[in-house]
C-alpha cells in the first residue's frame, strides 16, 4: 500500500522543481562600464597644460602622450631630414673654410701678424697660436675679452656674430669683443683692452 505522505511530499517537491525551472529569476545585470565617464569628468575639471599629459591622465589608458611628444619633437624639427644640417647665415663660422676669406691681423701684444679666416673669431685664431688671451662667456655676453683695433671703427675690420655690451660710440672708438668678432679686413689688434 502507497504511503500518502510519501507520495504528498514526492508531488510537492517535483512541483517546486518545475516552478523554479520556468521562473525568471532576479534579473541581476553586472554594473555598468563608468571609467571613460570618470576620466572625461575629470578631463573636463582639470586644467589644460601646455605639455603632453602624462599617460595615467590620458583618456584610453596611455599611448597618446608619448604620441603627443614624438609629434612635438619632429614639428620642432621642421623640415629637417635624416644628416642635414642647419645653417645659420648670419652666423660667419658657418661659412665652409675653402670659401672663407683670410686677412692679416696684427696682434701688437703679442708682436706677431697672422692670418685668421673670416669663419674664425679674433680670440681662437689668438689661442691657436697658443696665446693667453682673456676671457669668459665667450657668447658676447661679459667685456673680458675686449680689444682695441686701432684701424678706426671695429665694425669696418669685424663683424661681430653677437654683441650685448658695446653700444655705438665704443664701436666707433674701435673696441671689439675678440670672442665673437670675426675679420672682414686686414686689421690691427691690441688684446686686453676695454672701455
Ligand atoms: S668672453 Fe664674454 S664677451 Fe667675450
Amino acid at each position: 500500500m502507497v504511503d500518502a505522505l510519501g507520495l504528498g511530499l514526492g508531488i510537492m517537491l517535483t512541483l517546486t522543481v518545475v516552478i523554479l525551472h520556468f521562473s525568471k529569476g532576479t534579473a541581476w545585470q553586472p554594473a555598468e562600464d563608468i571609467v571613460d565617464d570618470v576620466l572625461e569628468h575629470r578631463a573636463a575639471t582639470v586644467p589644460e597644460t601646455d605639455f603632453p599629459e602624462p599617460m595615467s591622465r590620458s583618456i584610453g589608458g596611455g599611448g597618446g602622450g608619448v604620441g603627443a611628444v614624438v609629434s612635438g619633437e619632429a614639428e620642432a624639427e621642421g623640415e629637417l631630414e635624416e644628416g642635414e644640417e642647419t645653417v645659420d647665415e648670419d652666423d660667419p663660422s658657418s661659412i665652409p673654410d675653402d670659401e672663407a676669406d683670410v686677412y692679416e691681423v696684427e696682434f701688437v701684444k703679442e708682436g706677431e701678424t697672422i692670418e685668421v679666416k673670416e669663419n674664425e673669431t679674433l680670440l681662437d685664431a689668438g689661442e691657436d697660436e697658443g696665446w693667453d688671451l682673456p676671457y669668459a662667456c665667450r657668447e658676447g655676453q661679459c667685456i673680458s675679452c675686449g680689444g682695441l683695433i686701432t684701424d678706426g671703427h671695429a665694425e669696418e675690420y669685424v663683424e661681430h656674430h653677437t654683441n650685448q655690451m658695446l653700444g655705438e660710440e665704443e664701436l666707433s672708438d674701435g673696441y671689439t669683443l675678440t670672442c665673437v668678432a670675426y675679420p672682414v679686413a686686414d686689421l690691427t689688434l691690441e688684446t686686453g683692452e676695454s672701455p
